[in-house]
């Protein structure tokens, strides 16, 4: 379960509260709160898939709840380190999307990170294809330092409408992925619409070093959280820009 952490007396951080025999007691006057809620407090069902928490807003959005969040296969987390990013942008979950199923700009607009990208197949948008043949592959070269690249195949598929994942299927790194959740928000101040990317990425090697780097995570994650972060930047502002095409701003937003 997961709930606002706001006390719904006087509005204390519920997160300095204690849990206590599956009661949480807030720090400032003691009220008790449990997984039944209480007046101006109700707690959601939530789902931890090891990486990362997900809470069910049953009544927001309209579409039926699945039990469990749909996720794509991942590594073995035993031979792999997860790092997780979160940007937010002034766009609508599709915005983002859009941005992740458009490989052909991986090169032109982060070219201090791609190179050398091919799109080799992408899916035919006028037919209804099995889950197999509706992904795009792409061939590119990793840049990891001025002249140093790694070449890998990739393919990026929509496990469900707001997930986009890259997955490495050939070259240094195969079987790591990138899962990339659009989030809608509440719109801002602005009435202007907002989306959370939370995009994990979860590398794995079988190259015998990786093991040992492993030991490393807790420095790894920062430099990969700040890798996702970076093209983020560039790509938010590619959903934000087909937002603003779709919605134009009017004179009250
Ligand atoms: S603010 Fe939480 S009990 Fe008063
Ligand atoms: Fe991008």
């Amino acid at each position: 379960m997961v709930g606002s952490g706001v006390c719904p007396h006087l509005g204390a951080p519920l997160a300095a509260g204690r849990v206590d025999c599956g009661v949480l007691r807030c720090r400032w006057h003691g009220l008790a709160l449990d997984a039944s809620g209480g007046p101006g407090w109700r707690p959601l069902p939530a789902h931890d898939d090891g990486v990362l928490a997900w809470a069910r807003l049953d009544d927001v959005g309209g579409e039926a709840p699945t039990p469990a969040p749909v996720l794509p296969h991942r590594p073995d987390p035993h031979a792999s380190i997860a790092a997780v990013a979160t940007l937010t942008g002034v766009c609508e979950p599709e915005d983002v999307v859009a941005n992740r199923l458009d490989p052909w700009h991986g090169a032109w607009f982060h070219p201090y990170s791609f190179t050398r990208l091919t799109v080799e197949s992408a899916p035919d948008a006028t037919m209804d294809l099995p889950a197999v043949q509706d992904r795009f592959v792409v061939a590119v070269t990793f840049r990891v330092a001025p002249r140093l690249g790694v070449p890998v195949r990739a393919e990026f598929s929509c496990p469900g409408p707001r997930t986009v994942v890259m997955r490495i299927t050939e070259g240094e790194g195969a079987g790591s992925v990138v899962e990339t959740h659009a989030t809608p928000l509440s719109p801002g101040a602005d009435g202007r619409a907002r989306t959370a990317v939370v995009e994990a990425t979860i590398a794995t090697s079988d190259r015998a070093g990786f093991a040992a780097a492993r030991r490393f995570a807790p420095v790894l994650r920062p430099l990969m959280r700040r890798t996702a972060a970076r093209l983020w930047r560039d790509d938010l502002a590619y959903a934000e820009r087909c937002y603003a095409l779709r919605v134009p701003m009017t004179r009250n937003s």
